[in-house]
């Protein structure tokens, strides 16, 4: 502890020694991985994409516990306003997002964070890690909004086939990066981190969120649990950001390494997306075995696999399906909210950065 406390000091002190001042950082040194330049260095910004993912982001703050529930709990609590299969899928994806929002929050803080050797991606990995947990909070509102049996929720990942096997793949597909002495110091260790951010960003967050995203959005579409409805709005939005900067991430990672995006890398991520969208199409049969209101499993199985070859698209791999997207409304709700005031329902703007008052 002594020791530890003494290294520590010695190195606060450097920090002030005239001698040991290394030359300041220039933008042509900053790297995604194996960077050597000052990590404590927010400027001069050489990936102005992760400063701007992080300036939206902050832009599109919102809490859970803003959103009405009174509405919702009427609704669950009548005995007639919902079916038991509507129930059911409610439910079912109350539970998967509960956990796999803790999931991502864990994989970000616990292994990409540590590896990204780049202060404004790190910037950004901090206001990501702070989202994931106003999405796992979510979960919590809502259970206790509606009065749901927590234990159920919350162990869905552990109990559910469907939703076990989502969250066991991308675990599955990261967990080189367990080990503590996990470094990207080798080709092969570079590859393998490259594969968790494409299982996370990609395949977690881009693939396995989107037919639950689909699901719950149609709820709003027919007046129905609006206040859970409109917070998948809001996390759907901040995953879209989310996906969207873990692709660009990805894409400069490739671009300063590209002798890490090997044939074999190539055919390995292939193969991972076919498995991820066949889980992911076992998930909707799971929360839909008698289908809702004309809208049956096989229409999201091919809403996964259009959102799976646009995924794939975005990062460099070919479509592997080609199919038309079945809900176009959903293109909608995402790209609307880019440019329409997202906040304008709300009773209180929630961008006043400006109007902060100290006194
Ligand atoms: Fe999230
Ligand atoms: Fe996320």
């Amino acid at each position: 502890m002594a020791n530890t406390l003494k290294n520590s000091f010695a190195q606060q002190t450097n920090l002030i020694d005239p001698q040991s001042i290394p030359s300041r950082v220039k933008v042509d040194q900053k790297r995604i991985i194996n960077c050597r330049a000052d990590v404590n260095q927010l400027m001069p910004i050489k990936y102005q994409w992760a400063w701007q993912n992080y300036i939206d982001s902050c832009a599109n703050h919102w809490m859970p516990t803003e959103v009405p529930m009174a509405r919702d709990i009427e609704v669950w609590k009548a005995k007639d306003l919902l079916t038991e299969d509507e129930r059911h899928i409610i439910m079912r994806n109350l539970g998967f997002f509960a956990t796999a929002e803790s999931l991502v929050a864990n994989n970000i803080v616990l292994a990409v964070y540590k590896h990204v050797t780049n202060p404004e991606c790190r910037q950004y990995l901090l206001r990501q890690a702070f989202e994931e947990a106003i999405h796992t909070h979510t979960f919590h509102y809502v259970v206790e909004s509606l009065g749901l049996d927590e234990g159920e929720i919350f162990n869905m990942y552990h109990e559910i086939p469907s939703v076990n096997k989502k969250d066991a793949f991308v675990l599955e597909h990261t967990k080189a990066l367990n080990d503590e002495k996990f470094d990207t110091s080798t080709d092969e260790k570079s590859q393998q981190f490259l594969e968790n951010l494409i299982s996370f960003y990609v395949i977690m967050e881009g693939i396995f969120f989107y037919s639950g995203f689909a699901m719950m959005l149609s709820f709003k579409r027919r007046n129905l649990m609006v206040g859970v409805a409109e917070q998948f709005e809001y996390i759907m939005r901040d995953e879209s950001k989310h996906m969207g900067f873990g692709v660009d991430l990805i894409n400069q990672l490739k671009i300063e390494n590209p002798h890490l995006w090997t044939r074999e890398l190539q055919e390995r991520l292939v193969q991972n997306i076919r498995l991820a969208v066949e889980l992911e199409s076992e998930y909707a049969r799971d929360c839909l075995p008698n289908g809702m209101l004309g809208m049956k499993s096989e229409l999201f199985e091919q809403y996964v696999r259009y959102i799976a070859d646009r995924r794939c698209e975005r990062i460099g791999l070919p479509r592997l399906f080609g199919d038309e997207n079945p809900f176009p409304w959903m293109s909608e709700v995402v790209d609307l909210r880019k440019e329409k005031n997202f906040f304008e329902t709300r009773v209180t703007e929630y961008q006043t950065g400006g109007a902060l008052s100290w006194e």
